[in-house]
């Protein structure tokens, strides 16, 4: 029999996997043996959760915290506040006019407050802010309508509205490209000051949309040790390992390198291990290569083969290696 891969990390950090209504039945067989901690891929995002004003569309999340209750599984909860996936009313006022900056700050607010108290007890950690800061140099925060409209305090708003909500949930940022000296310098000044001005800040998250071929392993512990030298839990939340570099648009690409793959999450789960107490969890951003978000980018409809378990759900030699 196969063992389980979150019985072998127990102790050390939990494993999760993105998760939506159809992969839950598609995949449980999978989820439940070797994941403890799942994520909605996308059903507590805003527009799907809170598509109009005074409608709330809690059934497709309500089901995958049922599930994970059921079966005895943590819910890392992702995510409140995002320039992605947020419906157009939010951002707007009376009369086709943008929203004032209080009528925003109200709405982010009430949304929260609805959210984190639905799920209060049952999602431990949640992504309160996700992808805010711009990845080039030029500027710090990413334009998006809540920076425009609210300024660069809607960070710490968001934040201090989700603490007040659920005092016991673990609080994080969560980015990509967690890796690029750049971006991780930006990562690391923001939470700074957000740590500086005493905003309930918990930890960060390295989303880890990496590939077989970088970033590097030496990239990939700087970035840990930087992040962890401000004193915050951190975990990987959304890992998976293309066999494309970001760059590479080929789509006749057949066998897929198992052989590096495998050994790259080896080298990386040993890195992760290092950090026992610091890195909490490791969330693969799906549980088999059958559902990935990566079949359709960056080219639509190109498979991809990111995970531990094939198409089948059979262990690949990725899941062999970590399992060593
Ligand atoms: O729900 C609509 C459906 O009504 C419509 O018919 C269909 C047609 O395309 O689209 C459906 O929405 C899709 C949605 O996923 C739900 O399946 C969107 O097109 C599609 O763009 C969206 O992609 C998600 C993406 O976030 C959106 O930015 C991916 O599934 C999801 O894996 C991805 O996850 C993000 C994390 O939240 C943040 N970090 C990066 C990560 C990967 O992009």
């Amino acid at each position: 029999a196969v063992a389980s891969l979150f019985e072998k990390f127990q102790g050390i950090f939990d494993i999760g996997a993105a998760v939506t209504p159809r992969t839950i039945h598609s995949q449980g067989v999978l989820l439940k043996k070797h994941y403890n901690s799942v994520t909605a891929e996308n059903q507590m995002k805003f527009a799907e959760i809170h598509p109009e004003p005074h409608r709330y569309t809690f059934e497709a999340a309500d089901s995958i915290v049922d599930f994970a209750v059921r079966e005895g599984k943590k819910v890392r909860g992702h995510t409140l506040v995002w320039h992605n996936q947020t419906p157009d009313w939010v951002f707007q006022g009376d009369n086709g006019a943008p929203a004032a900056r209080e009528q925003l700050l109200a709405r982010m607010e009430r949304h929260i407050e609805i959210v984190v108290k639905r799920y209060r007890g049952q999602v431990y950690a949640w992504d309160v802010v996700n992808e805010a800061i711009e990845d080039t140099a030029e500027v710090m925060l990413r334009k998006s309508k809540w920076l425009d409209i609210i300024g660069e305090d809607y960070i710490a708003k968001a934040f201090e509205y989700a603490h007040r909500v659920d005092p016991n949930a673990v609080l994080f940022y969560n980015d990509y490209n967690e890796t690029n000296p750049v971006k991780r310098e930006k990562i690391y000044s923001l939470v700074k000051s957000l740590l500086d001005q005493g905003v309930p800040i918990h930890g960060i998250g390295m989303q880890g949309h990496w590939n077989i071929h970088g970033p590097t392993l030496a990239e990939i512990r700087e970035a840990i040790e930087r992040y962890a030298s401000l004193g915050v839990q951190l975990q990987i939340t959304e890992l998976d390992l293309s066999m494309f570099e970001h760059e590479d648009r080929r789509t006749d690409l057949i066998e897929p390198s198992a052989e590096l793959q495998a050994q790259r999450y080896e080298q990386m789960f040993d890195l992760f291990k290092e950090f026992r107490g610091i890195i909490t969890a490791v969330t693969f951003w799906g549980a088999a290569d059958d559902h990935t978000w990566l079949d359709d980018f960056p080219v639509k409809g190109r498979k991809n083969w990111p995970f531990l378990f094939d198409n089948l759900h059979v262990p690949k030699k990725s899941f062999h290696n970590i399992m060593k």
